[in-house]
């Protein structure tokens, strides 16, 4: 992965902080800016549900640090932001269901945190924060594809947490004439993507699943659908959004997607022909907080930031799932 670059400009004269960096997305981040011998890669990142072994292979480099800290402390956000440039906010608690079980701790992590972070970046005179935002905020809007200017409700704490990061990064923008960019992430997938515990995404616990012959349940019909978002997808955002000379894509909120509909089960069968063919999925009662159509439009990333996805659904499971295999 990442064989050709997203970028055009010579990032070994900067510095990056990828908060969240030992996580799923963040690691991939991190690797994607060391391939491209990037100046200097920071890391912060407290393991609350990242893991060390993402970024065990980066561990010793002369241009990576990671710090072992909490976006929840001021002091170590201060820390990570000593002489950075660019900052790639990733550090957040996921999922709707753990935000349903504890929306006090989803808030001070996703939305107290962040605050920290953009203080932080503030007193530090960071070039630009760019920062994962999610399709979540979408919440009860019934209208497909989704454009950036219109949002519904919010349907749990977590799409609360991922809305405030938007208003306080507009707020921060212009009170402290700050850089901000927000990355509305749809269901993004791939390698490293942790399919264990209580809160695991769909397609790694799938995978994992039918790799071990376990049962897969469905919440509802299965005829929900999602915009499944290979990861090299958002590394290109990122990157791409830390680094555009394009004002006017500054402080403002862009889906990354790749603009398309995928059910969950036709999802399910895909993993299942790769995995186990002819498996058949349990379904069971629809979860409380979940949106029931999500797809982008991604014009507005296309034209502003000039992303286009590289990835499709089919082609990032497939590698996907071998790397789970492996
Ligand atoms: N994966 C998706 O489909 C998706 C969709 C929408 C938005 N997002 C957002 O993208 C970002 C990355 O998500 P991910 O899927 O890589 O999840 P992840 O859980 O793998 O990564 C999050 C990282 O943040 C770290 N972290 C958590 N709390 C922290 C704290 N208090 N201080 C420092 N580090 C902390 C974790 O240890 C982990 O390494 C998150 O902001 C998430 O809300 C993800």
């Amino acid at each position: 992965m990442y064989d050709t670059p997203f970028h055009q400009s010579d990032i070994s004269k900067h510095s990056f902080l990828v908060s969240g960096g030992a996580g799923f997305i963040g690691s991939h981040i991190v690797e994607y800016l060391l391939k491209w011998k990037a100046g200097k890669v920071v890391v912060l990142d407290n393991l609350a549900t990242g893991n060390i072994n993402n970024i065990q292979a980066f561990i010793g480099l002369p241009n990576f640090t990671f710090i072992e800290g909490d976006i929840c402390h001021p002091t170590d956000c201060e820390k990570a932001c000593i002489d950075i440039d660019f900052i790639s906010h990733q550090a957040a608690l996921g999922s709707v269901p753990r935000s349903i079980e504890n929306p006090l701790a989803t808030h001070q992590v996703n939305a107290t945190g962040f605050i920290n972070v953009l203080i932080a970046a503030r007193n530090s005179n960071v070039k630009r924060v760019v920062y994962a935002s999610s399709s979540s905020v979408y919440g009860d809007l019934n209208e497909s594809p989704k454009v950036e200017e219109r949002i519904g409700k919010p349907l749990s704490p977590y799409a609360v947490s991922k809305l405030v990061n938007e208003q306080y990064a507009a707020i921060f923008a212009s009170t402290y004439n700050m850089q901000i960019i927000g990355l509305r992430y749809f269901n993004i997938f791939g390698p490293r993507q942790n399919p264990n515990g209580p809160y695991a995404a769909a397609i790694p616990l799938f995978i994992e699943s039918l790799m071990n012959n376990q049962p897969v349940y469905i919440n509802g019909s299965g005829e929900q659908s999602r915009d499944f978002t290979f990861v090299e997808n958002a590394v290109q955002a990122n990157i791409k959004a830390m680094l555009c000379e394009n004002e006017s894509a500054v402080n403002r909120v862009f889906n990354i997607a790749c603009g398309d509909s995928v059910s969950v089960n036709s999802m399910f069968e895909s993993i299942a022909k790769e995995i186990n063919p002819g498996a058949k999925a349990i379904h069971r009662g629809e979860r409380f907080g979940d949106v029931k159509n999500s797809k982008a439009n991604i014009n507005a990333a296309t034209q502003q930031l000039g992303y286009t996805p590289q990835t499709n659904f089919e082609t990032g499971l497939k590698q996907t799932i071998a790397w789970f295999k492996s």
